[in-house]
């Protein structure tokens, strides 16, 4: 029998998803408002604890409008993980600051509280967290640092919907949280993204932002740069079909997560398994493991499993490693070893939402033979 390729992720739609759309469709509410975008926003804030929620086209256009309303000055410093997508300085860049970089931690790949403080300084305006692969960053720890300092939290929970700190979800600590729906999240829109506040006045800035910010009294006048960042009434019906399941996917991340976590501690390879701080609930966004000996790199074992039909993904490489930003000279010339690490040596496998137990134990047999030769 010829064997069929696994994707490294893949959707699951519901049949709720098919009716809401037609909905749309049938009712002509196409565009970006409706009943399906007011509903979803509502949910979502609710569902993460928030008052105020603005949905965009997309989790890098979340990070843009939250820095945008922050209002930052030149020379404001925002520190961010060293470790995570290019979106996070895109956006502290567009909103007119200065990204300062801090190294991830080992075991959770997200931003090292040391780091922080190292990184800390007056210039310092927000601290921008990244809930890695569905696992949260110290809360408690990051908030000790800003205590009684004039410095924002932001959270960029794109991969991580519905993972808890201490019980809490994430996107409830920050000035704002951000949110990816593109297709590999937990739940998504297709393409899409989610701006949470508490603030009314961040609110109206954000979503402001979000509308080629209008002027309230004069249509078509404009005294700042605004973009069109809407999200339509059909994406947001995808948005609420999805977040209806929220519960059963992130049963099925963790689900897989244990059983790709069982089979291969059985094997004893040379490899470090996700896991979970004993104050944290991850949803496992994806199964993420990295070679401990070094002896080969992620690079080489993704070729590998490609060619036994197997899909996966590097992870991110370093934004001090990025060469947009070398050629702009952007960050200082710290170190940042964990993040070079976690890039050169880590990887990750299928983690779609119809991953099955016999694919499991297929991909755990495969990376064996090419981890120990047998
Ligand atoms: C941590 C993180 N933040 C932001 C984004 C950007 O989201 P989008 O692709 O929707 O722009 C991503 C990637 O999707 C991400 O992984």
């Amino acid at each position: 029998m010829k064997k069929k390729f696994i994707n490294v992720s893949e959707p699951k739609l519901s049949s709720k998803t098919k009716d809401y759309v037609l909905d749309c469709i049938k009712t002509e509410w196409i565009s970006s408002s409706g009943s399906y975008l007011e509903s979803f926003e509502k949910k979502w804030a609710k569902y993460c604890n928030m008052k105020y929620a603005v949905s965009v086209t997309s989790g890098t256009a979340a990070l843009i409008v939250a820095l945008k309303a922050l209002n930052l000055k030149p020379g404001d410093e925002v520190i961010m993980p060293s470790f995570t997508i290019i979106s996070c300085a895109l956006a502290i860049i567009e909103a007119g600051g200065k990204p300062v970089l801090a190294d991830c931690d080992l075991d959770t790949w997200c931003i090292k509280t040391d780091e922080i403080k190292r990184k800390i300084s007056s210039r310092t305006k927000a601290i921008l967290i990244v809930h890695m692969f569905g696992h949260p960053a110290n809360i408690d720890e990051i908030k000790e640092i800003i205590k009684n300092k004039k410095i924002d939290l932001i959270e960029d929970a794109a991969e991580s919907h519905g993972s808890k700190f201490k019980n809490k979800v994430v996107g409830s600590f920050g000035k704002i949280s951000c949110f990816s729906f593109y297709v590999n999240k937990l739940i998504t829109t297709g393409e899409g993204g989610m701006a949470l506040t508490n603030d009314t006045s961040l609110y109206n800035k954000m979503k402001n932002l979000r509308n080629l910010a209008f002027n309230k009294t004069r249509r078509f006048s404009h005294n700042e740069i605004g973009y069109n960042y809407r999200m339509t009434n059909i994406q947001a019906a995808i948005g609420l079909s999805q977040l209806e399941k929220i519960t059963e996917h992130i049963k099925i991340k963790r689900q897989n997560t244990f059983l790709y976590n069982k089979i291969l501690t059985s094997y004893n390879l040379p490899i470090s398994l996700p896991s979970e701080k004993q104050w944290a609930k991850s949803t496992f966004w994806m199964y993420g493991i990295v070679l401990k000996n070094k002896k080969m790199t992620a690079k080489t074992l993704s070729r590998k499993l490609f060619d036994n039909k197997i899909e996966t993904r590097p992870l991110f490489l370093g934004m001090h490693e990025q060469p947009i930003f070398k050629k702009m000279n952007l960050f200082d010339s710290d170190s940042y070893p964990n993040t070079e690490y976690l890039s050169k040596y880590g990887l990750y496998l299928p983690s779609g939402l119809r991953l099955n137990k016999p694919k499991i134990k297929l991909i755990c047999k495969t990376l064996k033979s090419i981890l120990s030769g047998k």
